[in-house]
């Protein structure tokens, strides 16, 4: 099917190219002439296992190209809108203006028969709206549909290709047809599809975010009273994830939940909610947010209280993405724990395997290293802030001979406790009562 997918970030770049993994013909549009030139070049503008080759075999076959332009030859079967809705500057609520935007452009080269797919993250209600606005730019009645994308980065190809589930939501038969023909080898093996109206097709989306954040949070929560009461929250998380109405998935207690999907969602859809008049059935997403933001204030206090102050002390920070895999840094727990402590007088270093690039030149108060050993010299406080593989690998002992002082806290729990001890470090880990 010929499909154009406009806005090429971390979804519509991946979505692209599953697309043309799938074997249809695909335009991919985005006003930013530097994404776009990246693209054609044969180079993704962000880290994310998988895709740089699937954009490679894409453009060789000529099954993708990318432009700024909204010209397109013919009017394509399939249009998916995977535009940005971040926070708005001056409220919690989100910026749909991008969507709006590229409707309306949208409008003015799409055929009656081209469907309109909406992927973006929007509030409940933002459908109705853009297809009034795009029916009255085109002229004619616009198919619209939506089709939420549960995608997660550092597996964003593979879970594009492999989802869990198919969520339609659509107005009319025609429209919910077409997708289930651009999906056909996915739904073929039996993937789960579930067909709803767009309302609730919008509301899947934040509904599933909002609930991974709650569980993030309650396990958080819970690391909090088991810091003050000698209990064990990733031994408390193991026992409760054996219920399998519980689960234990998303049940990984530390420095809380970052990136450009989970705390914006959250306060998107309190702010929306709020709107519609029924903000107390969601106003629980608050505590959901300030729980998570407590979880990176108390590491900051224990830096502060191990160190005895931090003014001009040596911390490294392992890890600034939000997540291993990434190379994002939207809202991450571990530059923001990074940025506080620089904040407060202590001399700050910073590793990560792949996000320094992106860094690039912002925070300048932050010490960059390439080199993990190196990072380690004359370290009087070691915080593991993103479980990089390459982290938890390191050697305890060797490791310990580089630093000042042989203190790590583990925001991730994810080192083995007992190796680091026995190799005389005092570990920290959160939620936990194995300190020595
Ligand atoms: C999230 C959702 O998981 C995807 O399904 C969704 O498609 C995506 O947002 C989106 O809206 O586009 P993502 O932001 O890539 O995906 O990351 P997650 O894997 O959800 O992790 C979010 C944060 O929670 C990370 O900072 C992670 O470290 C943290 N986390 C996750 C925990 O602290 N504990 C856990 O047990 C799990």
């Amino acid at each position: 099917m010929k499909i154009c997918s406009v806005g090429l970030g971390y979804l519509g770049a991946t979505h692209s190219l599953a697309m043309a993994r799938l074997g249809h013909e695909v335009v991919g549009i985005d006003s930013d002439a530097t994404k776009v030139d990246s693209l054609n070049a044969g180079r993704v503008a962000f880290h994310e296992p998988g895709l740089d080759e699937a954009l490679r075999e894409s453009l060789s076959n000529g099954s993708a190209k990318f432009q700024t332009s909204f010209d397109i030859p013919e009017p394509p079967d399939l249009v998916f809108i995977c535009v940005g809705t971040p926070q708005t500057g001056s409220g919690k609520s989100a910026d749909i203006s991008f969507v709006f935007s590229a409707g309306e452009s949208l409008a003015k080269v799409i055929a009656p028969e081209t469907v309109v797919v909406g992927k973006s993250t929007v509030p409940v209600g933002t459908a109705t709206a853009l297809r009034d606005r795009m029916s009255a730019v085109a002229g004619f009645p616009v198919h619209l549909a939506w089709n939420p994308e549960f995608l997660r980065e550092g597996t964003a190809l593979e879970d594009s290709l492999n989802p869990d589930r198919i969520v339609i939501g659509s107005w009319d038969d025609f429209s919910s047809q077409k997708l289930k023909e651009v999906y056909k080898p996915i739904l073929d093996r039996g993937t789960p599809f579930v067909e709803v109206d767009v309302p609730t097709a919008e509301l899947v989306k934040v509904a599933a975010n909002a609930f991974l954040a709650t569980k993030v949070s309650f396990i958080n929560a819970m690391a909090e009273i088991a810091e003050v009461s000698g209990a064990d929250a990733v031994e408390l998380a193991k026992a409760i994830g054996y219920d399998d109405r519980i689960g234990n998935k998303f049940l990984r207690n530390g420095i809380g939940f970052g990136g450009g999907c989970l705390p914006k969602d959250i306060r998107g859809f309190v702010a929306r909610a709020e709107e519609l008049g029924v903000g107390e059935a969601v106003s629980f997403l608050k505590d959901v947010d300030s729980i998570n933001q407590r979880r990176r204030a108390r590491v900051v206090t224990l830096a502060d209280q191990e160190l005895g102050g931090l003014k001009d002390r040596n911390v490294l920070m392992l890890g600034l993405s939000f997540k291993p895999d990434s190379d994002d840094m939207r809202d991450s727990p571990a530059l923001d724990i990074a940025l506080r402590l620089a904040q407060a007088g202590a001399r700050v270093t910073v590793h990560d395997p792949v996000s320094l690039v992106a860094l690039g030149d912002q925070h300048p108060e932050l010490i960059r290293e390439q080199d993990v050993s190196a990072s380690a010299k004359d370290q009087d406080l070691v915080i593991l802030g993103t479980e990089w593989s390459e982290y938890k690998a390191i050697e305890p002992k060797a490791f310990g001979d580089l630093v000042a002082n042989k203190l790590i806290i583990d925001g991730r729990n994810v080192l083995d406790v007992a190796a680091w001890q026995a190799a005389g470090w005092r570990l920290i880990a959160l939620g936990r009562n194995v300190h020595n």
